[in-house]
């Protein structure tokens, strides 16, 4: 592959190596217990029509617009962004400090849950109540994400030891550790949940359970709940809003198809969603059918899908019950940390393209420090806090980065810029993107998303987040917010080397379009 990138910056080692990258960021814990839930909440098979809506008004759009910023600025989101216009260099550090000290802090240790839940179903050790197990057990949780109590030691080693893999994956270069991690990752992850399909729709009542699934409410749809729901979702699960999909484009050779990619990412990643639904609907089917009783009194959502739901499931199979334990938990390992490590790339790239530090040192540090993070996720208070810090993330953090990105590029930089550099990357291929996507990023997708954004504020201020105390939204929800923000600004503040921000620094066909 072509190598004319300044700084000797990394390339990936192939097309096929980044995709798989990219895919192995989007594909996580969101697409197995997130999806299939709201679609069997919203409204079932029509939920899929304000999915696919969001997907193709906001989604693809930004995917585009993330892989052709990083891949034309040459650097994670501050120094993409700085390139733009200096003073919205914040903005770029918002958004993977967001993802960092948001999302992967009790993501890790969500992925630990997965770990503990690998080796449990050696032997069903969960036994029959698997709510109590999970909950009291495990957890020991208290009754307010105010009363942290103490850290409980299984779930910390399980989170520990979550973040010593990543910490070896992203400690090599992107080419050695994420790639090749993600090679091997991503089509284990695929194989194993078509088995889990294959053996989840021959269970008895699985017709059941995929029926609530997919057969359409369209009353649903004048729901606006529904519609911010699935923008939220998609954003999520396309990892969006956050720099990482910009991070990675950086690493691409400069002859590159960004359209075809971006299109190939977005697709793979909500088919993965979809099927990923029958496996977990077919055994929700079965054990309703097991229990006789109708799918919404055996569903959950969230958390409690995977690790209270599913194992109760697992109890009821008729046989190989701890294999498929392994499979289910295996597929949630593997997707968790291919997402993990993509949150962490995100920043530490951030870092390096600023400070000049060595990328053994930045990821080592901020995997020490995402650790000691991660410890009060841990705590008997730490399910509460991951749902408060979870909906603030997916409702305001995520949305917020998408407009100011929309903004950036449709305004500051001119979207026609972007979409010209996009197209002469790709060379004599006949896709190209077409000035449509110039309307989506300056009018539409933003717009769609200030309403979003608008909408759910007001919903919070009419009633709090799930009844949780006023104090505990504020400072866990809030709080952390304005800190990421203070943080971002401070940084800041440090100057670049002034060579960084010069655009001579980029490659030829670059300067064409400047
Ligand atoms: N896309 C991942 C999922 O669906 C989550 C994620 C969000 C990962 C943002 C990275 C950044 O679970």
């Amino acid at each position: 592959m072509s190598n004319k990138i300044p700084q000797n910056r990394i390339t990936w080692n192939s097309q096929i190596g980044f995709l798989l990258a990219a895919v192995g960021s989007a594909v996580g814990l969101g697409n197995i217990w997130r999806f299939s839930y709201m679609t069997f909440k919203f409204g079932g098979g029509a939920f899929l029509v304000p999915y696919f809506v969001a997907l193709i008004v906001a989604g693809i759009p930004l995917v585009i617009l993330e892989y052709g910023l990083g891949h034309r600025e040459l650097g994670a989101s501050p120094l993409s962004f700085s390139r733009v216009r200096p003073n919205w260099e914040w903005a770029g550090w918002w958004m993977p400090i967001s993802a960092m000290f948001g999302i992967m802090l009790y993501y890790s240790v969500v992925i630990g849950y997965c770990l503990i839940y690998l080796f449990l179903s050696i032997n069903l050790t969960w036994g029959s109540d698997t709510q109590t197990f999970f909950f009291d057990s495990l957890l020991h949780i208290s009754d307010s994400p105010l009363n942290l109590g103490g850290i409980q030691l299984s779930v910390a080693s399980a989170t520990l030891f979550v973040w010593t893999i990543c910490w070896i994956i992203c400690y090599k270069e992107v080419n050695r550790g994420i790639e090749r991690a993600c090679k091997i990752f991503i089509p284990l992850l695929f194989i194993l949940t078509l088995i889990l399909v294959g053996w989840g729709i021959t269970l008895p009542g699985a017709f059941h359970g995929i029926k609530a699934y997919l057969i359409p409410d369209w009353g649903k749809l004048r729901d606006f709940q529904v519609w911010t729901a699935a923008f939220g979702q998609i954003f999520f699960t396309l990892s969006l809003g956050f720099g990482i999909m910009i991070t990675y484009a950086s690493y691409l050779p400069r002859r590159t198809n960004i359209y075809s990619n971006a299109l190939l990412t977005s697709w793979i990643d909500c088919l993965f969603s979809f099927i990923a639904g029958f496996a977990v609907f077919s055994v929700i089917g079965f054990m309703a059918f097991e229990k006789g009783l109708p799918i919404t009194e055996v569903i959950k959502g969230g958390p409690q899908l995977a690790f209270v739901v599913y194992p109760e499931a697992i109890n009821n199979l008729p046989f190989l019950r701890s294999i498929f334990g392994i499979c289910f938990f295996s597929v949630l390992f593997l997707a968790g940390i291919s997402s993990g490590i993509s949150l962490i790339e995100a920043f530490s790239c951030a870092l390096r393209d600023k400070f000049g530090w060595d990328r053994k040192k930045v990821v080592s540090v901020i995997c020490l420090l995402g650790f000691l993070g991660s410890l009060i996720f841990t705590t008997r208070g730490g399910l509460h806090i991951i749902d408060i810090v979870d909906h603030f993330i997916t409702h305001y953090a995520l949305i917020l980065g998408g407009i100011i990105e929309c903004y950036i590029v449709g305004w500051l930089l001119k979207a026609k810029l972007l979409r010209k550099h996009v197209n002469n990357a790709m060379g004599s291929s006949k896709l190209k993107v077409k000035p449509w996507w110039d309307v989506c990023i300056r009018y539409i997708t933003p717009a769609a998303l200030i309403i979003i954004l608008l909408q759910s504020l007001i919903q919070e201020l009419k009633t709090p987040y799930e009844g949780y105390p006023l104090e505990a939204i504020i400072l866990f929800g809030v709080d952390w917010l304005i800190i990421v923000l203070i943080v971002s600004v401070v940084f800041t503040f440090y100057p670049w080397k002034s060579e960084l921000l010069h655009r001579k620094h980029l490659p030829e066909e670059d300067h064409l379009l400047v």
